[in-house]
């Protein structure tokens, strides 16, 4: 690399590196902080603000997708899971941001089951509700850079089938992204819960969407921003 190519790309570093220590960032990774005992110091998250920002200035990701699912990849990195289980990918960013946060542990592998669907018009779910994700089939994950698939696992079908075959695999890390029905939930957050191990990490998409994140993770230490919440097992 020439000298002025290095000098430009150090400033691009310097530069994101400012965007990434406003506090309203700060304030977004200390609240993934507080799930964990002790919590994870302020300093720690910076530093992985900091880690994330490079990938950004280097091209390898985009701030909205970072910005969307900055918790989700931070909760991975505070949490350094050897196996997560994640259920619902369509185009994959949620995977993208929790491969991201392996790779930057250098450690963990992810599962990823989807039931892709075909209908461009969406899917009516246990509630009634229409799910309008569809992707072109055989795409599904298809934002998953190729540079993070080398620990990523992706399985087609549907998670209240294929769930059961990863009890006893060493889940310790679980995100619900799928069907958002109360049935379909109370079920991914029952077998979830059943299954993790003391201090692993049930995270969700879409919990204000019916009463089930708040029944299953009662009594637990928990986090919510935006329409996501966490929960840290401690039965
Ligand atoms: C909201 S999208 C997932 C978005 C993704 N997590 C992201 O952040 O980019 C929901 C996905 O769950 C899938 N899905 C719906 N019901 C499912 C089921 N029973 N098992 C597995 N996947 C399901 C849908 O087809 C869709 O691809």
């Amino acid at each position: 690399m020439t000298a002025a190519r290095s000098a430009t790309l150090t400033g691009i570093v310097e530069q994101v590196r400012r965007e990434w220590e406003t506090i309203e960032l700060r304030r977004r990774a200390n609240v993934v902080g507080r799930l964990f005992d002790p919590p994870v110091p302020p300093a720690e998250l910076l530093r992985m603000l900091y880690r994330l920002s490079q990938d950004l200035a280097y091209g390898l990701t985009s701030p909205a997708t970072i910005r969307s699912n900055l918790e989700l990849y931070l909760l991975v990195r505070c949490a350094r899971p050897n196996f997560v289980l994640e259920t619902g990918v369509n185009r994959g960013w949620s995977s993208a941001a929790i491969l991201r946060a392996l790779e930057h542990n250098d450690r963990g592998r992810l599962v990823s089951i989807d039931l892709p669907n075909a209908d461009p018009g969406g899917r009516v779910d246990a509630d009634g509700m229409r799910d309008f994700s569809w992707v072109p089939q055989d795409r599904t994950g298809l934002e998953v850079p190729e540079h993070l698939r080398h620990r990523w696992t992706l399985r087609l079908g549907d998670a209240r089938q294929m769930l059961e075959e990863y009890r006893g695999a060493g889940v310790d890390f679980f995100f619900h992204d799928s069907e958002h029905s109360y049935p379909h939930q109370a079920f991914e957050f029952g077998w979830a819960l059943g299954i993790l191990p003391r201090g692993g990490i049930l995270a969700s998409d879409d919990v204000d969407r019916s009463p089930a994140f708040d029944e299953f993770t009662r009594g637990l230490p928990r986090i919510h921003w935006a329409n996501r919440g966490a929960a840290r097992n401690t039965r």
